[in-house]
């Protein structure tokens, strides 16, 4: 089973991602797995994050090569021994953050990123979604790169509230304006529920 944490920056899903670690519904042979990944696609990642003159389009194609890496290299092969893979962000960050950077660029960018997934992604089965106001996304996360200023944070959620509404069975909605505590505590309940 694949789970993915999904929200705007400053919504607290890595501190779950984490806390999730030592959660008792939890079973040890668990792969605690991110995108951006630690691979040397995941540096090119980063690279492009952090230069405000990157071309979004190359970004795009730079942050779907990190994913198709990861499928192949950790999440099909994990999936395969029927391990359970909990993944802090995976093809639905393309899916909202791309869509805004593309914004203008394309015409319909989600559809045209879900496309280009669609012949070689792996769906997750369950998506946590940390929702969270992009004022208190951006504040909490400090704006340390182009893509968490609160402007775009706020087309980057509407793009998965957008998500939410094409697929509601596959999300669980938790609200991430709560304490770290309470956010952890309401993730470890959704995820009791769907293992
Ligand atoms: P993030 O996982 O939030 O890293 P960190 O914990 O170091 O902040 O990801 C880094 C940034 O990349 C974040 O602003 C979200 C963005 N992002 C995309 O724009 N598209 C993607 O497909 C992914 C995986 C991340």
């Amino acid at each position: 089973m694949l789970v993915t944490l999904e929200g705007i920056d400053g919504s607290g899903k890595t501190t779950v991602w984490e806390a999730l670690r030592d959660a008792p519904v939890v079973p040890d042979e668990a792969v605690f797995t991110r995108e951006p990944t630690g691979s040397w696609y995941g540096d090119a990642v980063r690279r492009s994050i952090g230069d405000d003159d990157a071309d979004s389009l190359a970004e795009l194609f730079l942050f779907t090569a990190d994913h198709a890496d990861h499928l192949s290299r950790t999440v099909r092969p994990a999936l395969e021994d029927g391990k359970l893979v909990i993944s802090d962000r995976y093809s639905d960050s393309r899916y909202a953050y791309q869509a805004a950077s593309l914004d203008g660029v394309l015409k319909r960018p989600m559809e045209y990123i879900q496309g280009v997934h669609s012949p070689f992604t792996r769906p997750p089965d369950a998506t946590l979604y940390f929702d969270v106001d992009p004022r208190t996304g951006a504040e909490r996360s400090g704006v340390t790169n182009k893509l968490e200023r609160a402007g775009y944070l706020s087309a980057v959620r509407s793009n998965y509230e957008r998500l939410v509404s094409a697929e509601p069975e596959r999300f669980v909605r938790i609200d991430a304006t709560q304490s770290p505590e309470a956010v952890v505590e309401a993730a470890e309940r959704a995820l009791e529920r769907l293992l």
